[in-house]
């Protein structure tokens, strides 16, 4: 990523000196880019250096020209505390006041101005997607694509920054991360020919085929309107009163019930365009396309009684992850790839309506193609101004890449922009920093709130003579973006074809192409939802559906509810399953993974515990050591977590070097997670790690006397996926083969009534 200005090298300086070791901090989550002294500074400097994992936006004027300036010169500037005026001041503690007990004088121009700004601090939050996590980075295309579209920047080789954001759709902005929920997966690609927005999901299929019914789903979805309860969740009468009755969320609800509704990670999520899209050749031949983005890492989740601990533990789990994993030098990488249709008139393949975005087409039947690689190589240098402000739109196009007739995607064509007016309070929004495009802009828009360019010449319109005719139009020569010169006719009516008809055969198709674990999963999320539920109507006329997917799947979910389970009001339709759509099978690197190492007692063989931590390091994992209270073990092995503050769900393995006694807050008054412990021969803490990293069926590694502190927790020393050896490093090398499957999959069976 960009990082030109020459303060970088004093970064690198700096952060040496925070580590010592002249490199990046090793455990990631620094606050800033030189270290706090204890004492308040008082001797006037420079705004510090950002981090060196952080960027901005690449600075390009308003109207899309490289101004080569550095990133920092559109940062604060100087030594000196200032007004938005730029007049230095002397205090901004007090306010100016007839005595030093007031009254407060009304001539307070400062107190004016910085309280003023505070109280318009907020701008509203996304209608939806409100919560989100962003990440600068590049894209590389391949090449491959580059028969089929002239899109320049899927060219062989041609980098194109990209600034990408992920989310969650329901909840408010303060939501937790973990939730069960559809996530966003937004791309904005800086082309050389303009701004092309990729605005996809982690879900290939969306709950309604027309957009005139988003807002049904989404009032349905979200909280219920008297209460503002429930945030951020699936799991109440509304949403499910409006699914029973709208079969045709059938299978996008599916998808959430499934695993892929809590990912472990958004480095660990696929993407979707979810539309069919019309890819354009430069002789103007047209091919049908879907977008897919297959991470690296492989896709994983997490299991619901994680997602649940860390909506409190830590909310901000997928935010911290994705942030952190960039700190830490671990940047996530994605391949963009094109399932290929030929474009028909029917737009239709293999039978599927390619129009209807509640359908897949499996990946048996058209396989993705790899057209180009993502990386996200560094974090946003301020939440607010990039993340928050950043705005999509599906509408963003590039010569070679058009849309379809898919009536949902029509409706977005609409949506984007006009909810942008609101969100970003006027028209200019494109003028945002984040916003601008890589290419000149010459648009004949003027004015409006928040005009930032200074546009010359007295003649934004066409055609004229008075600024010598500029601008003028291109032909597709010139780059212009010419839409493909379809036929299009009809009858107006307000109607649906009849393809659209179908809710259930590709929901059972998902279903059978599940592992037994995996319909595990789905069975307690249709549970755990239902069961949430208040009205047995609604879990009544639910279980139907189900019934119409799968009788095992509806059978299990009635167990659960106590209620009777119905028959399918339809034949069920058996396709071969999809084995790509099983997140289950296959091994994955494991970079930036967390692994605990909780200390032995009396802190263990601190060398020992030294090297394990190393190798976790140079193996591209983050280790974060776990002893009864902070400080440096042995005075050289920082300490990151405490038995307090410490809880299993931030790791993704454990290793333990031995049975460490209770420490001397371990009891009920001082943290409850020790009540009953004091005279424990183990610390409860220690034990309740273990046992949650037992049951989530994470890897589990131990030495020295570890084997006392697993039997204490009730852990089977044979279990799978429990690995006790002689030392810390051969346990660590395994447990890190483990970490290739994400879980121990084979410790907890599923029923045999689902192999
Ligand atoms: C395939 C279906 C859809 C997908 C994949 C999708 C995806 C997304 C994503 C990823 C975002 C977040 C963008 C960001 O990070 O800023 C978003 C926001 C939004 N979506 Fe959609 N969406 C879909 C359907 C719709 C429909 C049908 C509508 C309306 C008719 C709609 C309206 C909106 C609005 C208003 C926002 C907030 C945009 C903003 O404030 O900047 N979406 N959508």
């Amino acid at each position: 990523m960009e990082q030109s200005h020459p303060i970088r090298s004093a970064v690198d300086k700096v952060v040496g000196a925070v580590t010592g070791d002249g490199g990046p901090a090793e455990i990631p989550g620094v606050p800033n880019s030189a270290p706090p002294s204890l004492e308040e500074p008082t001797e006037p400097r420079e705004p510090l250096p950002p981090k060196p994992d952080q960027s901005g936006p690449d600075t390009f004027s308003p109207t899309g020209q490289p101004t080569g300036a550095p990133q920092a010169k559109v940062a604060q500037d100087g030594a000196y505390l200032t007004t938005a005026q730029g007049l230095r001041l002397r205090d901004t503690d007090h306010s100016l006041k007839a005595g030093p007990r007031g009254p407060v004088l009304l001539q307070d121009h400062h107190l004016r101005e910085k309280v003023m700004h505070f109280d318009h601090e907020r701008i509203p939050e996304r209608v939806v997607h409100a919560r989100g996590a962003g990440a600068h980075g590049v894209f590389r295309g391949y090449g491959a694509a580059s028969n089929i579209t002239k899109a320049a920047f899927l060219g062989k080789d041609v980098e194109t920054p990209v600034f990408v954001r992920f989310s969650t759709v329901i909840g408010s902005r303060g939501s937790a991360d973990t939730v069960r929920d559809t996530r966003g997966f937004a791309t904005k690609f800086y082309t050389s020919e303009g701004v092309f927005d990729l605005v996809g999901n982690n879900m290939p299929v969306f709950f309604i085929q027309d957009a005139i019914k988003f807002p049904d789903v989404i009032h349905a979805a979200k909280w219920h309107p008297d209460r503002e309860i429930p945030q951020a969740q699936t799991a109440h009468d509304t949403f499910w009163d409006f699914a029973g009755l709208h079969t045709e969320a059938t299978f996008h609800t599916l998808w959430n019930m499934s695993d892929r509704g809590i990912p472990r990670s958004y480095r660990m999520m696929e993407g979707f365009g979810v539309h069919t899209f019309r890819l354009v050749d430069a002789e103007g031949a047209t091919t049908l396309v879907k977008f897919h983005w297959k991470p690296k890492l492989g896709v994983h989740s997490l299991v619901w009684e994680e997602a649940q601990l860390l909506g409190g533990v830590d909310p901000d789990f997928h935010r911290r992850d994705l942030a952190d994993a960039i700190e830490a030098g671990a940047h996530p990488q994605w391949e963009l790839g094109i399932q290929v249709f030929p474009d028909t008139p029917e737009q239709t393949f293999e039978g599927i309506d390619l129009l209807d975005s509640t359908k897949i087409v499996p990946e048996e039947l058209a396989p993705v193609q790899r057209i180009g690689l993502l990386t996200l190589n560094a974090n946003p240098a301020n939440f607010f101004a990039e993340t928050e402000q950043v705005a999509f739109h599906v509408g963003h196009l590039v010569p070679g890449i058009d849309v379809t007739d898919d009536p949902l995607l029509a409706g977005r064509l609409f949506s984007y922009l006009d909810t942008q007016i609101t969100r970003l309070a006027g028209p200019n929004f494109a003028q945002i920093p984040i916003n601008r495009p890589h290419a000149p802009v010459n648009d004949m828009l003027r004015d409006g709130f928040h005009q930032t360019a200074v546009h010359r010449g007295v003649a934004p319109y066409r055609p004229n003579s008075l600024d010598g005719g500029c601008p003028f139009t291109a032909g597709a020569a010139e780059g212009a973006y010419v839409e493909v010169p379809l036929e299009v006719s009809g009858r107006k009516v307000r109607e649906a074809p009849a393809s659209y008809a179908d809710h259930f055969s590709q929901a059972r198709l998902f279903w059978l192409s599940m592992s037994p674990v995996e319909r595990e999963h789905i069975i307690a999320a249709y549970t755990f939802e239902l069961g949430k539920c208040y009205e047995q109507a609604v879990k009544e006329r639910y279980l139907g559906v189900l019934a119409n997917i799968d009788s095992v799947l509806c059978r299990q979910v009635a167990e659960g509810l106590g209620l009777p389970a119905p028959a399918a009001s339809q034949p069920l339709a058996d396709s071969p399953p999809s084995p790509a759509l099983s997140q289950i099978g296959q091994t994955w690197p494991a970079d930036g993974r967390i692994i605990g190492i909780v200390a032995g007692d009396g802190n263990g063989d601190v060398a020992a515990l030294g090297a394990v931590r190393q190798a976790v390091l140079d193996g591209g994992l983050v280790p974060l050591i776990i002893a009864p209270t902070g400080g440096k073990l042995g005075g050289t092995l920082p300490v990151q977590r405490t038995f307090v503050t410490a809880r299993s769900v931030e790791f993704d393995a454990l290793l333990v070097a031995g049975a460490p006694a209770p420490g001397k807050d371990a009891y009920g008054a001082r943290d409850a997670k020790a009540a009953g412990g004091a005279d424990a021969p183990v610390d409860p803490r220690v034990l309740l790690l273990i046992a949650e990293v037992y049951r989530h069926g994470k890897p589990l590694g131990g030495w020295g006397t570890a084997s006392q502190a697993f039997s204490e927790a009730g852990v089977p020393a044979q279990a799978p996926g429990v690995l006790l050896g002689e030392d810390g490093t051969s346990v660590l090398r395994e447990t890190l083969e483990l970490l290739g499957t994400h879980r121990v999959w084979d410790r907890f069976p599923a029923a045999a009534s689902l192999t």
